[in-house]
């Protein structure tokens, strides 16, 4: 009687999976039922919040443009995490990981947080965060919780298999690592050697969130450093003909070069899986950022020339919309928006590949009872 009844239950919970748009009684039905997030300062929504480190932006004029004021988010309003959310169709945010108290997961949890990376060290001298493996740790918490939630680990693996996975790692093993003079990566890797470093720990990484569940993952390269208002205001005798920190642009296009080979290594070996790359380079280039009158200035007022966040209680530019930074690192609002439109729908083909979001989302991929196997025919 008991294990017919858990049976039964069991049953009830796939059809209620597989019908999980019903759940959304009222609400706009998003694409797919979960997104979740790995990221840095470019896509943390107020994890660091929640830490003992003075890298956190829970303060005005950070979120003037957010409906609840300063949230953690290095923005003005939205981030590109956010934009994505939005373009995915969920209708309020995903929430923060924080410190693993969040309620509401089986939308997606964001686990973003502010100067980490792939490498553990990195970030490890300016307080505590939540590097690449401690997320992949704490997104282990919540894929038990949906265990847990949805009755069994398969009926929640079949749930994550159709879900989103955004990652964005890697800017901080540069500036908040191997740039800095009080790490000890430059003096022991070549910039070459230090890339294969981070592609091979984040190959591991990759893996790792593969054998959670996640099918549908898009990893996001890096963005122009070198292009960053805090950059090129450090290094004014270093810029090429646009304006930008050449140096710091040459090392961190070696890891993303590499990246993409590691990312189309990754979609040819898992056949039951998608990954994509999305080419944060191509789509922060000088070309794109035209649409913004100002393109290599902080919409606030930094802390000291050439820092990153912006002073607290300072009047911010006017318009935000005329600027791609809105601090000395971190996009506007407005800039995270025609970025995150791109990525979801690419408008050229060196935006993403093989697959923009949009595509990932519609992707049908056979999962291990067999089914359809279509991957690739997009
Ligand atoms: C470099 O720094 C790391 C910690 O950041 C330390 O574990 C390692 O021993 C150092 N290596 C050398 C060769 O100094
Ligand atoms: C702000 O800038 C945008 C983009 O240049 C422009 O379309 C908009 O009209 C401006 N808004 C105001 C209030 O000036």
């Amino acid at each position: 009687m008991a294990s017919g009844l858990k049976a039964l239950w069991a049953l009830s919970m796939v059809l209620l999976v597989s019908n999980w748009q019903h759940w959304t009684c009222g609400k706009a039905t998003p694409q797919v039922p979960c997104y979740f997030v790995f990221g840095d300062s470019l896509f943390d929504n107020g994890n660091n919040n929640y830490l003992s480190t003075p890298v956190k932006v829970n303060y005005l004029p950070y979120g003037i443009d957010f409906p609840t004021g300063a949230s953690g988010r290095c923005s003005n309003g939205l981030n590109i995490a956010d934009t994505i959310a939005e373009q995915l169709g969920f209708d309020s945010f995903i929430t923060d990981f924080g410190v693993g108290g969040c309620t509401n997961f089986l939308d997606g949890v964001n686990y973003g947080s502010s100067g980490a990376g792939i490498l553990d060290e990195t970030g490890s001298l300016s307080g505590e965060l939540f590097t690449m493996n401690i997320q992949l740790y704490n997104h282990k918490i919540t894929v038990s919780r949906i265990g847990k939630q949805l009755g069994s680990d398969e009926v929640a693996k079949k749930y994550l298999n159709q879900c989103i996975y955004v990652t964005d790692m890697g800017h901080n093993d540069y500036l908040n690592n191997y740039f800095l003079d009080t790490y000890n990566s430059s003096q022991l890797y070549t910039p070459e050697k230090y890339a294969q470093l981070l592609i091979e720990t984040y190959k591991t990484q990759l893996e790792d969130l593969y054998s959670t569940g996640a099918r549908k993952i898009a990893v996001f390269g890096l963005v122009r450093v070198g292009c960053m208002p805090s950059n090129t205001l450090q290094h004014p005798n270093e810029l090429d003909d646009n304006s930008c920190a050449y140096k710091l642009n040459e090392d961190i296009q070696i890891f993303n070069t590499k990246l993409q080979t590691l990312i189309k290594e990754l979609d040819g070996k898992y056949e039951d899986a998608a990954f994509t790359y999305i080419n944060s380079y191509e789509i922060d280039s000088d070309k794109t950022n035209e649409a913004f009158k100002f393109t290599r200035e902080s919409c606030c007022n930094v802390m000291a020339s050439g820092g990153v966040p912006c002073k607290s209680l300072t009047i911010p530019c006017a318009n935000r919309s005329e600027y791609v930074y809105w601090d000395g690192a971190h996009f506007t609002e407005a800039k995270a928006w025609n970025f995150g439109k791109r990525a979801y729908k690419r408008q050229s083909s060196r935006d993403a590949y093989p697959y923009d979001i949009s595509e990932l989302v519609q992707l049908k991929l056979h999962d291990n009872d067999g089914d359809i196997v279509n991957h690739a025919q997009l």
